[in-house]
């Protein structure tokens, strides 16, 4: 039925108007069959997960000393990582959950392991570390898209940005692992970001500052 001046379905729900205390935007996605307890929590993980990443990423492209375009590389993934901990973070608030209070707590419920510099810090070893964080990544986040799929819009758009960053990722250290290791040739398809950190699907605009 058409709205008409009398008649706007829109205007009132489940939510009283005023109360500050509960979220549409949560009440509508309930109503859609989702556990947003369970959605918080996935998220508070997986932005672990990419500040870890971040801060261990750091450490992986000091030691591919020498190696100037594997750096660059590593650098891009690891800028984005930053931006995929910043794009999802605001969710997570906008869902009634929050950061963990001790970074520690933050640290140990990441939702995939440590990347730690290899014992033997080789290009190969450091690679494969690379490779499989990535992949830790992927599984994540298209486990985020399919939870919030049709139920969830909003947080399915910013998921689904960072897997499309995350598959690229993957594809980078393939192709670095694969000729680096076994002297195989598989493309990644991968074209130069415009600068280091571009994060082209995730990045959060920079403050406008008049
Ligand atoms: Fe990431
Ligand atoms: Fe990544």
């Amino acid at each position: 039925m058409a709205a008409t001046r009398d008649h706007k379905p829109h205007a009132t729900g489940r939510v009283p108007a005023g109360d500050v205390s509960q979220r549409v935007g949560v009440e509508q996605m309930t109503a859609r069959g989702l556990n947003i307890e369970e959605l918080r929590e996935k998220l508070i993980d997986a932005a672990g997960a990419e500040f870890t990443t971040y801060y261990y990423y750091t450490i992986l492209r000091m030691h591919l000393a020498g190696k100037e375009d594997y750096k660059e590389i590593c650098e891009d993934a690891r800028l984005e990582d930053r931006s995929h901990f910043e794009l999802i973070t605001p969710r997570i608030y906008e869902l009634g959950a929050g950061l963990p209070r001790d970074i520690r707590e933050f640290a140990d419920r990441a939702g995939c392991p440590d990347a730690y510099l290899p014992a033997n810090p080789t290009a190969v070893e450091i690679l494969t570390v690379l490779l499989e964080a990535e992949r830790c990544a992927i599984r994540t986040w298209n486990e985020i898209c399919d939870l919030t799929l049709g139920k969830d819009p909003r947080t399915y758009n910013l998921a689904s940005r960072i897997l499309q960053e995350e598959i690229e990722h993957e594809a980078w250290f393939i192709e670095l692992l694969s000729m680096e290791r076994d002297g195989v040739a598989r493309p990644s398809g991968h074209f130069r970001r415009g600068t280091p950190g571009d994060a082209p699907h995730s990045k959060n605009l920079p403050f406008y500052v008049p």
